[in-house]
Parts: structure tokens; sequence; C-alpha cells
């Protein structure tokens, strides 16, 4: 590399502007730590005309087509912060097979075609790099690749969308419903104008499969994985969580069972005593057990222009740092080898049911018995009367469960959706 570090960036929004706020801002502080400069040589803009909150950086090139920012000879990182999976992968395999370094935060791209990108990167012996794109400021990457290297990692658990919790969070502190939570998490900006990713549990699930490659070594197929987004959570089954002293949260998880891989991203009551519950708002945290190292906890900022930056920026720092070769996976091989994954119906977890049923005897017993069919084990029972609607005959009956096996839940929610005193359609939680 030059005495300059010359970064070309594609993505010119929230995190392209935030990073440049920190190259400018920061500019000293960066190159006492690394020696030399980082300076931006080339923009791609779609509109050079459109009105942004920061400058383009003085001095650099302004191209139109970001492709050229792979074949410039005077780039030596090209930085991809447009995101989606069209341009931004064209650009990110052109510049590997040009033997540049890459820097990205895009999780949706990296989820789908990393195994072929990842390989690529490695053949040629050049750095992909990606810290921002799990938990945006949150050094979640390299704390699993280098960090916590020499652990077997036994865990993995994280609150991994900061729209989804700051929804969450505001049905259960202000009690709304989930679509006024939503419109407010618009208007605050932090969910997308088209908010499926984040509410469905899809960005979520890209994140945990990047977690899984850094943490297990394996290549974990997206389509494989198990997600349930949040829009079925309702304000009664969070009120109903804090009775039982829990929470709920959107969760993302991984964890060996039996040398198998047990993963998924679903909705889930936890214990308010646990620090994941007492996350609230758009912060993310992750929980990593390893074997040595017992349980370690990071927590901050998942998005936002500045901490998003602030990782985009370190990645650049790190592969401005000649020496070492790359270490992108955090493992040897140029194709990780395919998960061994646990077949979702032998996940297994405590359980939260809501029956709405007739009030009418033989009800609890005949719900009681359907669940000790399949040998699901009752822990706890509740039904109520809804006060908004006293004299109704439909009640909410509540169970919790010990430890069941999915394919067990999904016998007994065959069995109970057709009793034809059950009203409506079944509600179930996993318990953390
Ligand atoms: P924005 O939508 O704010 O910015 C995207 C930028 O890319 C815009 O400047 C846009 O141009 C440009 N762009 C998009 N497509 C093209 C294209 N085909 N050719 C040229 N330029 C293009 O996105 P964010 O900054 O929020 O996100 C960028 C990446 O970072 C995504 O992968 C996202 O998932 C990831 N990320 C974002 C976080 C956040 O907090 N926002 C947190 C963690 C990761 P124009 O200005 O003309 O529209
Ligand atoms: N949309 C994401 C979230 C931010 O809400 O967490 C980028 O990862």
């Amino acid at each position: 590399m030059s005495s300059q570090v010359r970064i070309g960036l594609a993505g010119f929004g929230i995190v392209g502007q935030g990073l440049t706020s920190i190259l400018t801002g920061s500019a000293q502080w960066i190159e006492r730590r690394l020696g030399r400069p980082v300076a931006v040589h080339a923009v791609a803009l779609r509109d050079p005309h459109k009105q942004r909150a920061v400058p383009i950086p003085d001095g650099a090139r302004v191209v139109s087509n970001p492709l050229e920012l792979a074949q410039d000879p005077d780039i030596d990182i090209v930085v991809e912060l447009m995101g989606g999976l069209g341009m931004a992968y064209d650009l990110i395999r052109l510049a590997l097979a040009s033997g540049k370094h890459v820097v990205t935060a895009n999780k949706h791209l990296l989820a789908e075609r990393g195994e072929e990108l990842f390989a690529l990167a490695a053949q040629k012996g050049v750095g992909l790099y990606y810290e921002a794109s799990v938990c945006g400021g949150i050094p979640i990457v390299q704390t699993l690749k280098e960090s916590l290297a020499g652990n077997r990692i036994l865990a993995v658990t994280g609150i991994l969308n900061g729209t989804s919790n700051f929804i969450l969070s505001r049905m259960s502190s202000k009690g709304l419903t989930y679509q006024a939570a939503l419109k407010k998490a618009q208007k605050k900006g932090y969910a997308e104008a088209d908010p499926t990713l984040d509410v469905e549990g899809f960005d979520a699930a890209h994140k945990l499969v990047l977690l899984i490659r850094l943490a297990y070594g394996h290549d974990y197929p997206l389509n494989k994985l198990p997600v349930t987004g949040i829009t079925g959570v309702t304000p009664l089954d969070i009120a109903y969580a804090k009775e039982f002293g829990c929470q709920v949260k959107l969760i993302g998880q991984a964890k060996m069972v039996d040398g198998r891989i047990m993963a998924g991203v679903h909705p889930m009551m936890l214990s308010q005593s646990y620090l994941l519950a007492q996350v609230h708002g758009a912060f993310n945290a992750v929980r990593v057990v390893g074997d040595a190292v017992g349980a370690v906890m990071l927590y901050g900022q998942g998005a936002g222009g500045l901490p998003t930056g602030s990782a985009v920026l370190a990645d650049i720092m790190d592969l401005a740092r000649d020496g070492a070769a790359p270490n992108n996976t955090g493992f040897p091989e140029k194709m990780l080898p395919p998960a061994d994954i646990l077949p979702p119906e032998e996940e297994c977890s405590r359980r939260y049911f809501r029956f709405n049923v007739e009030d009418k005897p033989g009800v609890l017993a005949a719900l009681a018995q359907a669940l000790g069919d399949v040998g699901i084990s009752i822990y706890q029972v509740v039904q109520k009367v809804d006060p908004s609607a006293p004299d109704s005959n439909i009640v909410p009956i509540v169970f919790m469960t010990h430890q069941a096996k999915q394919r067990d839940v999904e016998k007994a929610l065959e069995n109970i959706r057709a009793m034809p005193f059950v009203k409506a359609e079944p509600v179930h939680l996993r318990v953390l």
C-alpha cells in the first residue's frame, strides 16, 4: 500500500456519510493510530447533484459507476455501503477478483452469497471484512474471530435487530399495539420504508448466519434457518409475559446440541432478570458463551451513521496494517464446511401457549390432556377474565410448559386447533 490508505467509497447514504464524518473529524487521530492517513480517493454517486448532510471529502474523485472503483489502480480498499444484492454483489466480486480488499456492511449479501465471496477472497489472498454488518457499532465480528478464537462456542444469543426491539419495547412500556409501535419506529427513522426485513426477522436471520459462520466455522444456509417475526406478538401476550416475570424479545440464537447446531430467530419470552431482557429501544446486544471464557456480553448501537461508520473504519484500519494475511472468516479453509444442523423438529425449549376458548366444563382438562398426550409437561396455568370483555364466554387460557420438542408442539397444536371450543388460532412463544 502507498503512504496513504486510499479508499473507494460506494454508497453515500447514512453509513457512507457517517464514515466520512469520522474520517474528516478524526483524521489526525486515525493517522496517529495507523502511522499514515486514510484518504477517500473516489466516491461513486448515483446523483452528484443530490443534497447531502455531509459533503463529499476534499480531493475525492466522483464517479458515476461504482464498478470503476474496483479497477482503479490508485484504490487500496473498496468500501461497499450501498446495500442490496445487485450492484453491491457485482462491485464486491469485481474488486476481489481484481485483488483489492473489500469492506462492507451488507449482511443481506453476505448471508445470501457469502460462501462464494469468501472463497473468492481466499483464492485471491485479499480481505473481505464486515464488522459493521452484524449489529452496527458492536464489535462482535472481531470478538468472535480474534478475541474468543481459542474457545469452543457453546451458544450465541442476541437481540440483533434494533427496529423490532424498539417496537417490542414500546408495546411493553406504553401498551401500544404492534401497528402503533411500528409507526413510531418509522417516524424515528429506525424502520425501513418497507420494514419487512426488520419485523419478519429476516435482518436478524442474516446476522445470525454470519455469527454462526464466525462462531462455528460452518456455512449455515440462510434458507434452512427457522425464522419467525414479531408481527403476531400482541399486547395481551406481552402483559401475560410480565405476569410470569418475563419480557418478549426477538432473539436470534445458535447453540451446540449433541454436536449439531440448533439455530433460529423467534420472538421469545425471557426472564426480566436476564441482561438481554434489559436491552430496550433500538439497542442491540449479543451474549456469547465460550467453554473457557464463560459468558461475555456486548451491548450498543446496532445502527446509525456514526456507530456503523465506526465499525467500517475499524475494518479499514485493520486491513491497512500491513503484515498478516487477511483473516476473513476466522478459519483457514478456503470454503467452510456445511453446518451439521439439528433438524428443526428436534428443537427443544420451554413454551408459552395461549388458547382462546369457550368457558365451559372440561375445556381446561381437554387442553391439558392434549399437551400430555404428546409428552409436554405443564409448568403453570392461568385462566383470567379479559377485563375489556368481562361477560364474554370466550376466555384466554395460558400454559407455561417444561422443555418441549418442536415436533410435539406441532402435534399438540394440530390436535388443539381441531377442538370445537377453540375459537382462535392458538398463540405460542418459546421461552429462553
Ligand atoms: P442508505 O440507503 O442510506 O444509503 C445507500 C447509498 O447507496 C445511497 O447513497 C445510494 O445512493 C447508494 N446506492 C444504492 N444503490 C446504488 C447503486 N446501484 N449505485 C450507486 N449508488 C447506490 O443505506 P445505509 O447507509 O443505511 O446502508 C448501507 C449498508 O449498510 C446496507 O447494506 C445496510 O444494510 C448496512 N447497514 C446499515 C446500518 C444503518 O444504520 N443504516 C447499520 C448496519 C448496516 P443515493 O444517495 O443516490 O440514493
Ligand atoms: N435495520 C437494522 C435494525 C439496522 O433495525 O437493526 C441495520 O442492521
